[in-house]
């Protein structure tokens, strides 16, 4: 490997020249050929030049690319650092998926369809029913349900398709997703498109998938239990346990699947052309930008918070009191006995009562509701405020990012006050989740295009701008070094 590496690398190196290890590498990687393995060998080279050449002087940015390459190292050898293009727009095709069966997820919960089908059968549920006797006989066993016996004994049997066919399109868009991401995963990896920490991302996300059809209808079987819905207290609806876990699982899914898309979409741009990401890769790493980056993690944790505690609010109705603003009633907010009520505290010294309350009655998740999303609205105005400052500093595509994410929160926080005005209406309860997952996106996005380069792609750019300045690469170089130390 030691040979054809030298063989590979340009005159100048192979004739023992007293260059740095950065051009050596730059000659190196231009080969097609690039893979962990040539790096690992590149690391032992540039060692055994070192030891050869007492003349060589650069011995401390040496010492930084052996860190660096010791961090590549560690995984294992003759891998792809970078996957293909393609991966990386499939993934964003599948998050839109995702977030169209969200979307629709929450119609048919708004249209109180999520129980009509009151059976779990992945391969035969495909096909809905396909004539009259198998429409009258699904009619049969929703009619034996605590959903219809309680709310909708008056349905008859075409507003019964109705919530059918709602539901049914829900359980066949999340097969769908399956397929059109399982299929597609396993011929990338056997392609060789994807590289191993894409696989393992990919791997996961494909077992969230699955988890997440067995959280539906884990979450479907909440409604139709009379004794669990006893036990709950509560009228035929699904626990609001389930239904926010099933809406974290799906966001979880979505900002994954983009989240990947985009690092992958962003390092084959910076492959494609790297003098022009040895700029921006500087500019990444600039240190000033560190307290933007974090904070831009923390705003879209904030956001995910605001929107799994509105799926509390969505599970229990919670929507349907209360409905002024800002006020809560006459006050600001409710009287504590109302927000911290006893009734419901299930143990007798009543002790559960904080988090009972805290997460089952509806006045106090709405009341947390309100204060999360007002809160992640302040935060995002001053993170605003704060960009436009310093501007200078920031990639040009985060700044506009940051001013779409005012807009999107101010959109979102309208939506929210007015579907609670108007008692929840379908158009306003579906825009307003539409418009969570929108913010969610928008701040996905805002905390990518700070993220700083990760080591192997660092050493790949470096390796492939043969054109670019020396010390721009030595600079990415000494911050690989100094990731890696750490
Ligand atoms: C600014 C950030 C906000 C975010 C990220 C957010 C997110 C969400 C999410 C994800 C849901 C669940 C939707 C569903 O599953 O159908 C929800 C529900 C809800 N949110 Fe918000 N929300 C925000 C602001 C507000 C505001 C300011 C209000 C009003 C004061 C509000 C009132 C509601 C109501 C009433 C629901 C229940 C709707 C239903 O039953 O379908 N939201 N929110």
């Amino acid at each position: 490997m030691l040979k054809v590496l030298l063989r590979n690398a340009s005159p100048m190196i192979r004739l023992g020249a007293n260059v740095g290890p950065s051009s050596f590498i730059r000659s190196v990687m231009s080969r097609p050929s690039l893979n962990l393995r040539n790096i690992s060998a590149l690391s032992k080279t540039s060692q055994c030049l070192i030891s050869r050449q007492n003349s060589y002087r650069a011995l401390s940015s040496c010492s930084i690319l052996k860190q660096a390459t010791t961090a590549v190292k560690k995984q294992p050898a003759k891998k792809l650092i970078n996957s293909s293009k393609q991966v990386g727009y499939w993934l964003i095709g599948t998050s839109g998926l995702v977030f169209g069966i969200v979307v629709l997820g929450g119609l048919t919960r708004l249209t109180e369809s999520g129980l009509s089908i009151t059976e779990w059968k992945p391969v035969a549920g495909t096909l809905p029913p396909m004539n009259e006797q198998q429409w009258l006989e699904e009619f049969a066993k929703y009619r034996e349900s605590p959903e219809f016996q309680q709310l909708n004994s008056h349905i008859n049997l075409d507003e019964f398709k109705f919530i059918y066919f709602m539901e049914w399109v829900h359980r066949l868009w999340g097969r769908a997703i399956g397929a059109v991401f399982v299929l597609p995963a396993i011929y990338f990896a056997v392609a060789k498109k994807t590289s191993p920490r894409v696989n393992r991302r990919v791997f996961t996300l494909a077992s969230l998938l699955g988890l997440q059809g067995f959280i539906g209808w884990w979450m479907v079987k909440s409604g139709l239990d009379q004794e669990a819905l006893n036990e709950r207290k509560s009228k035929p609806t699904v626990s609001q346990y389930r239904l926010t876990t099933h809406l974290t699982t799906a966001f979880l899914l979505y900002l994954g699947m983009l989240w990947t898309g985009f690092e992958i979409l962003k390092e084959a741009k910076w492959v494609k052309d790297p003098a022009k990401a040895l700029s921006q890769i500087a500019k990444l790493d600039n240190p000033a930008l560190g307290p933007f980056r974090k904070t831009s993690l923390g705003l879209l944790a904030l956001t995910f918070v605001t929107a799994m505690s509105g799926g509390m609010v969505a599970g229990l109705d919670a929507g349907l009191i209360y409905n002024t603003f800002p006020h809560m009633g006459d006050d600001w907010i409710p009287s504590k006995r109302e927000l911290f009520d006893n009734n419901f505290a299930r143990k007798d010294d009543a002790s559960d009562l904080f988090w009972r309350n805290m997460l089952e009655n509806p006045a106090t998740v709405q009341l947390n509701h309100r204060i999360l999303a007002m809160t992640t609205f302040c935060a995002v105005f001053g993170m605003h405020m704060w960009v436009n400052r310093r501007k200078h500093i920031l990639p040009k595509n985060a700044v506009r990012s940051m001013h779409a994410m005012m807009g999107v929160v101010t959109l979102q926080a309208t939506l929210g006050i007015f579907t609670l005005l108007y008692l929840v209406p379908i158009s306003l309860g579906s825009l307003h989740q539409a418009g969570a997952m929108a913010l969610l996106t928008n701040a996905l996005i805002f905390a990518a295009q700070l993220r700083k380069a990760r080591i192997p792609m660092r050493i790949l750019v470096g390796g492939l701008s043969t054109r670019a300045a020396p010390k721009a690469t030595s600079k990415i170089l000494t911050e690989a070094g100094n990731v890696a130390a750490k």
